[in-house]
C-alpha cells in the first residue's frame, strides 16, 4: 500500500506504563487500576498496564506483580507487560500476563543505559523468554529504540534499526513496534524508515511509537499510516517519557491521534469523550495539565 490510508487502526495505549514510569512521585495502585480501566471502557483493545523490570531501576513500576494481580482484564482488552528479562517473563506470568513485549535498542550506548547490556546480550535475553513464551503460548510484541536517534549516539542508520528488527521478528515476535524515544524524527526520515525496514518486515507487523518531544509524532505517524503502518502506540494525555532518555517527554496523546484518525474518517472503536475524562483524571492526579491539544481544546468548547 502506498499514499492510501487505512480504514481502521489499532491503538496501543501506553499510558500506564510508558507515561507513568517517567513519574517521580509514586502515583497509588488504585489510581493506576481506575486509569486502566477507564482507558478499556473507552473502547482501547490494546493497553500496556506496566513493566516488570527492576524496582531499582524504575521505581513506579515496583508494583506490577499487585497491579496485575488485581487488574480485572477485560475480555476484549489485551494486556502486553514489559519484560526485559526471564525474571520478569516468569513474575509477570505469575501474575496473570497473557502477553508480554520485550525491548531492545537499535543504538549501543542506550541499550547499555537502559538495561545494561549490549544489544546482542539482550536479544540472548530475549532468546530464553521466547523460548518460555512459545511453550506456554504468550504472544510477544518487541520495542525497537532509538529508530530516528539517539540521546548519546546522535544519528541511527535505518540500517541499524533493520538489522535489530529483524533479528526480533526471525525470534518469533509478533509486531516491531518502532520508539522514536526522543521524539527528534521528521516524517522524511520516518517515510524512509518504514520503506528499509518493509523490504525484511511485513508492514503489517510494524508499529508506531513515537515520542512528541519535538512536535513531530502526528506529522510521522501521517507518514507511516501512508505507507502501510496500522498500528499506533500512544499515551493519553501525552504522559510520560523514558528515565534513561534525558530530555524525552511524553508519547503523542492518544487522544490527538484519535482526534486526527476520526477526522479523516479512520476507525479506532474508541470514544474520545471518555479517552478524555480518563486523561483529565490522570492529568488532576498528577497535578499536571494535560499534553493533549486535542483534549484541551474539546474540555474548553
Ligand atoms: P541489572 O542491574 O543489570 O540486573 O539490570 P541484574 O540481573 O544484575 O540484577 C540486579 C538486581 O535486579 C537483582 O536484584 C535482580 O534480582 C533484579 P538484587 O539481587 O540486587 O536485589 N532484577 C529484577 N527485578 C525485577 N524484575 C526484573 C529483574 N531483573 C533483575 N525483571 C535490568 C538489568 C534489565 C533488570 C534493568 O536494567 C532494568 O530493569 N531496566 C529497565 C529500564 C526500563 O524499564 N526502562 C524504561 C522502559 S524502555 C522504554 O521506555 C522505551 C520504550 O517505550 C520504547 C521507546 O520509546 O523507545 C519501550
Ligand atoms: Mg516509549
Amino acid at each position: 500500500m502506498s499514499g492510501l490510508l487505512p480504514d481502521k487502526v489499532t491503538i496501543v495505549e501506553v499510558g500506564p506504563r510508558d507515561g507513568l514510569q517517567n513519574e517521580s512521585v509514586i502515583v497509588p495502585l488504585d489510581v493506576k487500576l481506575e486509569l486502566i480501566n477507564q482507558l478499556a471502557a473507552a473502547g482501547l483493545k490494546v493497553i500496556e498496564p506496566t513493566s516488570f523490570v527492576s524496582p531499582k531501576w524504575v521505581p513506579q513500576m515496583a508494583d506490577a506483580l499487585s497491579l496485575m494481580q488485581n487488574l480485572i482484564q477485560q475480555k476484549h482488552v489485551r494486556y502486553p507487560v514489559l519484560t526485559p528479562n526471564i525474571k520478569g517473563f516468569e513474575s509477570a506470568i505469575q501474575a496473570g500476563a497473557k502477553e508480554v513485549a520485550v525491548f531492545a535498542s537499535a543504538s549501543e550506548t542506550f541499550s547499555q543505559k537502559n538495561i545494561n547490556c549490549s544489544i546482542d546480550e539482550s536479544i540472548d535475553r530475549f532468546e530464553a523468554i521466547m523460548a518460555r513464551a512459545s511453550i506456554l503460548n504468550i504472544p510477544v510484541r518487541a520495542y525497537v529504540s532509538c529508530v530516528m536517534g539517539c540521546p548519546y549516539e546522535g544519528e541511527i542508520s535505518a540500517t541499524a534499526v533493520a538489522q535489530v528488527s529483524s533479528r526480533l521478528y526471525e525470534m518469533g515476535c509478533y509486531e516491531i513496534s518502532l520508539g522514536d524515544t526522543i521524539g527528534v524524527g521528521n516524517p522524511k526520515l520516518a517515510r524512509h524508515l518504514i520503506q528499509i525496514l518493509s523490504e525484511k518486515i511485513p508492514v503489517e507487523n510494524l508499529a508506531a511509537h513515537f515520542h512528541d518531544t519535538y512536535g513531530q509524532a502526528l506529522a510521522n505517524i501521517l507518514a507511516v499510516l501512508e505507507l502501510g503502518v496500522k498500528t499506533i502506540d500512544s499515551s493519553v494525555a501525552g504522559l510520560g517519557g523514558c528515565p534513561y532518555a534525558k530530555g524525552a517527554t511524553g508519547n503523542v496523546a492518544t487522544e490527538d491521534v484519535v482526534y486526527m484518525l476520526h477526522g479523516m474518517g479512520i476507525e479506532t472503536g474508541i470514544s474520545l469523550t471518555k479517552l478524555i475524562k480518563a486523561g483529565a483524571m490522570i492529568s488532576k492526579h498528577l497535578g499536571q495539565q494535560s499534553n493533549s491539544k486535542a483534549a484541551i481544546a474539546i474540555s474548553n468548547s
